[in-house]
């Protein structure tokens, strides 16, 4: 387990005082202005030397990230845009760092800014998220009045943060989505290349980065890369903040290991599975839009990027969600299909049209109103869509679907069948829905 010394996240459950006071004496703001006297090449290298990949759910190395960013300032000025739109379902961490942490972050911010050339920083944040982004705004008044940030800091890189609150849409949560709602436009994806690196924001340099990878970056530079690279295993390092709902004991946040296996990190956590073990179905390990995992194969499982790929599923946004026997999979299923199809931009024919159908289809089959022959129609449709849009989307609407048919097609089947052998349809699907 995680020793204490060893976290980052000393406030997560909100227990001290999240100002400027509190976050001093848990030793965010300690020598950062020794770490931006180091210079551009010492920080982002030791972001690499850290082995630290994204929080935001694909896991890109972040030091390899941000040195895509031109080396020399041009015309146009250099930005740094941080990720807090935080709406994929499970995933509850970065508004937690938000309101509890926030200084975490503006110091992060500033340190990645620094390292990337940039003078100012856009924070997005999720348009249901009001205390959070009161916290947060309050965070950066406190570090402007400090002469922490700003013109003429104590620092010596003068910097800026604006903080923008979105209106609640999933889809500004993608990168390039993000920078057009921030330029007043609708909330659309980009097609990449060109990458933000090149042509981001206003058409200029800029770095998108989830607000836990930007938090942690105080913490590495200031207890060294190799303290962080030190915990897990290789390509899969560090600590990681873990959201642990459904069908456990006691839900929660929590910083651990990351490569923690599935049942340490629950039994340790979250009060165990509820029921017991031999009570655990299935396992959504990384938010809504990656593979569920069966349990027989992920209870001694790595909690990590590689084991769980090896899984054909993900670590995504470690937003752990639980499923006990007591669950109706398919229905599970086809609600998170809902919500994607709720959340299409409608840009691309096979998202827009596919999304709604997926969810059509997995209602029917939630009553076993369907053919057997439908459940590869499905698969096949999945196969369409992933892959063949402009974001993902695409292939997060259809992952979940892909990890639903490959585990549990018999349950399908079964309730298919189960539904064909009864002549009263009506009552069937009472029955169903009861159960
Ligand atoms: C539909 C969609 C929604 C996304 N939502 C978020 C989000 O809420 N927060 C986030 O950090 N990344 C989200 N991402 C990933 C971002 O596009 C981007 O990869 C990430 O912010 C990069 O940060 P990182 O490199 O620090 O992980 C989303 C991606 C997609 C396709
Ligand atoms: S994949 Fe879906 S959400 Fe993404 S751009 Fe295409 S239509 Fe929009």
């Amino acid at each position: 387990m995680l020793a204490d010394k060893d976290r980052i996240f000393t406030n997560l459950y909100g227990l001290h005082d999240w100002g400027l006071d509190g976050a001093k004496r848990r030793g965010c703001w300690l020598d950062t202005k020794s770490f931006i006297d180091k210079g551009r090449d010492w920080m982002v290298n030791e972001m690499k030397a850290s082995g630290l990949r994204g929080r935001g759910g694909a896991g890109f190395p972040t030091g390899l990230k941000w040195s895509f960013m031109p080396k020399v300032v041009g015309e146009r000025p250099h930005y740094l845009v941080v990720n807090a739109d935080e709406s994929e379902p499970g995933t509850c961490k970065d508004r937690e760092i938000l309101r509890h942490d926030p200084h975490l972050l503006v110091e992060g911010c500033l340190l990645a800014s620094a390292a990337m050339g940039a003078h100012t920083a856009y924070v997005y944040v999720r348009g249901e998220f009001i205390r959070e982004r009161e916290h947060f705004q309050a965070a950066v008044d406190q570090a402007y009045e400090a002469r922490l940030i700003g013109k003429n800091n104590i620092h010596g890189w003068d910097f800026d943060i604006v903080v923008h609150h979105g209106a609640g849409a999933y889809i500004c949560g993608e990168e390039t989505a993000m920078l057009e709602s921030l330029e007043g436009k609708k909330g659309l994806p980009r097609m990449k290349p060109p990458f933000p690196a090149n042509v981001g924001l206003y058409g200029a340099p800029t770095t998108v980065n989830n607000v836990e990878s930007i938090a942690v970056a105080g913490a590495i530079m200031r207890r060294g890369a190799a303290w962080f690279a030190g915990f897990g295993r290789p390509n899969n390092v560090g600590t990681k903040l873990f959201c642990i709902s459904g069908h456990v004991n006691k839900p929660c946040n929590v910083e651990e290991e990351m490569g923690i296996t599935f049942r340490e990190l629950i039994d340790r956590h979250a009060g165990g599975v509820r029921g017991g073990w031999d009570n655990l179905l299935a396992v959504i390990p990384g938010g809504s839009s990656v593979r569920m995992v069966p349990a027989a194969q992920i209870i001694d499982a790595p909690m990590d990027f590689d084991s769980l790929a090896k899984l054909r599923s993900g670590l995504g946004t470690a937003a752990v969600i639980v499923m006990d026997k007591s669950t109706d999979l398919i229905r599970a299923i086809a609600r998170l299909a809902k919500f994607y199809m709720h959340e299409s931009c409608g840009q691309c024919t096979p998202c827009r049209e596919g999304t709604g159908w997926m969810w059509r289809v997995l209602t029917r089959m939630a009553e076993g109103r369907a053919e057997t022959y439908e459940i590869d129609m499905l698969l096949d449709v999945t196969k369409q869509i992933e892959g063949h849009t402009i974001c993902a989307l695409g292939d997060a609407a259809a992952w979940p679907i892909q990890g639903l048919i490959a585990h549990f097609r018999d349950v399908i089947e079964a309730r298919i069948d189960r539904y064909a052998a009864n002549p009263d349809h009506d009552g069937a699907v009472a029955r169903i829905a009861a159960e």
